[in-house]
């Protein structure tokens, strides 16, 4: 897919562990923003037709052997340039200035005094900033050409710019929340300095997007597998605008969904926006393949196996009914960009390199689709707000991460028709004390978790012997590291005495008080 003609910003990537956030910062400007990596070379930039680039931070000294580098024809483009920490000193090292390890590494909240306030880039900031500063190295000679236009207690080049070639570097990191007006710092650039327009709005995204689809499909036809959860969801209602009954979903029912999934989707699909779909109750079929297997992993494997060939029988099946007629030639997938941003690891930045282990469930390669994927450009908060744009209900465009293998990884010890009955009771009233305390969308996820235990209690004049349900609530920002909710006693003491007493077989309820790192979100 193309996007020539939003205004862009490109952003080299140095291995920062806040590359994406900058990313995003551009994006709330309605700038779109483009991640590449720090060793693309000018002529790819140039190709890029970006208005201007960023040099991101990064973990690494300029002076390290395995420092990453660039092109230095980059500097001939003639683009704006905004170096960010290490894109500065990288900046400043390639144009004959001078880097050093500082006997003081700077980290934290520091106070900018502004020199030169008619810099373009502190255009409105005042003369004093609160700032975010995270580096070892800092610049100590000037580049040529170079005027130093704010300092610090700690450096004379907190900030500095070549006006002419419109050349700019920040010691600090104005993408950071804890710089409160980085984001004026960052609008600018992209508006002032590099002249983009704010055209990256999710109706121009919608717009443009749907024309390509056209283009991309022709007459022809697209599968695509809905899951229920955002990203599936908002794919469909996109594809559908484009290409309305071209389109038609699969939704397969793999008995692992929770209470009233499988009508939900059907509702808002079938009945609201007239989507072709086709739904498929493989719940025998799940869970007789799951009979007396415990081990997480193995679980996985078979969910991942057994939804291939119920996808691959249902859309063999739809074609044979049409007589061939609707040969899917596309598989549509709801892939969001942090999946497709080539992660650089640097050092230091251990989060590019944990990769998932979720993808489990995908669609093996043999298939013979052409893929379509219209959300590879947007974050995930872009994706709500193109649901909600094209009129999903907040309940899908809302809604918190659900695993892919469903309730299979909420299961501990075997899965059966009992436990899972136990499990999406207590999941319900979880789901909907979340809500009714106004919390549920404050959260990342909030879910019950079956236990493999059996503990004594008395009901009564009775004593039980019954399931534990463990409550996982838990904030985060990209369920790569997480932590607890410390959420009110009395909504902890409502839902538990709701599943205690409301669902049969179930006498005792705990809560998760584990991160993440060392545990996960999801127990397995
Ligand atoms: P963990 O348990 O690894 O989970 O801390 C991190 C985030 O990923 C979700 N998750 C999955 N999502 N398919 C998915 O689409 C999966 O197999 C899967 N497993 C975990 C989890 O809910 C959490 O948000």
């Amino acid at each position: 897919m193309t996007d020539s003609s939003f205004s862009k910003i490109a952003i080299l990537d140095f291995g920062s562990q806040y590359t994406q956030v900058i990313a995003r910062r551009v994006r709330e400007c309605q700038v779109y923003s483009q991640i590449v990596r720090h060793d693309a070379t000018a002529d790819e930039i140039k190709a890029l037709g970006a208005n201007g680039l960023i040099f991101s931070g990064g973990p690494a000294s300029v002076y390290a052997k395995d420092a990453p580098q660039l092109d230095p024809a980059i500097f001939e483009l003639g683009i704006p340039i905004l170096g960010i920490c290490y894109g500065m000193q990288l900046m400043g090292h390639h144009l004959s200035g001078k880097v050093e390890h500082s006997e003081r590494r700077e980290y934290g909240s520091g106070q900018l005094h502004v020199a030169v306030p008619e810099c373009k880039l502190f255009h409105g900031l005042g003369e004093m900033l609160d700032i975010w500063n995270s580096h070892g190295d800092k610049l100590t000679k000037l580049p040529r050409g170079f005027r130093t236009v704010a300092t610090t207690d700690n450096s004379e080049f907190a900030a500095i710019e070549h006006p002419k070639k419109r050349f700019y570097g920040l010691q600090f990191h104005p993408e950071v929340a804890h710089t409160p007006r980085g984001k004026e710092l960052i609008q600018n650039f992209v508006y002032e300095i590099c002249g983009c327009k704010m055209d990256w709005t999710m109706g121009s995204f919608i717009e443009q997007t749907c024309s390509e689809i056209q283009a991309q499909v022709g007459e022809d036809h697209v599968v695509l597998g809905l899951s229920g959860g955002v990203d599936s969801s908002v794919a469909a209602a996109l594809l559908h605008k484009a290409i309305g009954n071209q389109l038609t979903c699969v939704f397969v029912n793999n008995g692992l969904l929770r209470a009233n999934e499988a009508e939900t989707v059907q509702r808002v699909f079938g009945d609201n926006f007239h989507m072709k779909l086709k739904y498929v109750d493989a719940t025998t079929q799940f869970l007789s393949k799951l009979k007396g297997i415990t081990d997480p992993e193995r679980k996985r494997k078979i969910i991942g196996n057994q939804f291939v060939r119920v996808f691959e029988e249902a859309t063999k099946a739809l074609t044979t009914k049409t007589k061939g007629k609707s040969k899917f030639k596309f598989l549509a997938q709801g892939t969001l960009y942090p999946d497709v941003i080539e992660s650089v690891a640097i050092g230091g930045n251990p989060a590019a390199l944990i990769k998932s282990h979720h993808n489990v469930g995908g669609l093996p390669k043999n298939m013979k689709f052409k893929l379509v994927e219209p959300l590879r450009q947007l974050f995930k908060d872009e994706v709500r707000l193109v649901g909600a744009q094209l009129g999903l209900p907040p309940e899908i465009v809302q809604r918190q991460p659900f695993p892919g293998p469903g309730l299979a990884v909420r299961i501990l010890g075997e899965i059966t028709r009992e436990r899972l009955r136990v499990l999406r009771e207590a999941d319900t009233i979880v789901v909907s004390e979340m809500k009714a305390a106004g919390w549920y969308y404050k959260v990342w996820q909030s879910f019950a978790v079956l236990l493999p235990v059996r503990s004594v209690g008395v009901m009564g004049d009775e004593r039980t012997y019954e399931n534990t349900v463990a409550l996982r609530i838990v904030e985060s920002q990209d369920g790569m590291t997480a932590d607890w909710v410390r959420l009110p006693y009395e909504i902890l003491a409502r839902i538990s005495t709701r599943i205690i007493n409301e669902v049969k077989g179930v006498n005792r309820v705990c809560y998760d008080i584990s991160s993440k790192p060392p545990a996960t979100i999801e127990w397995e």
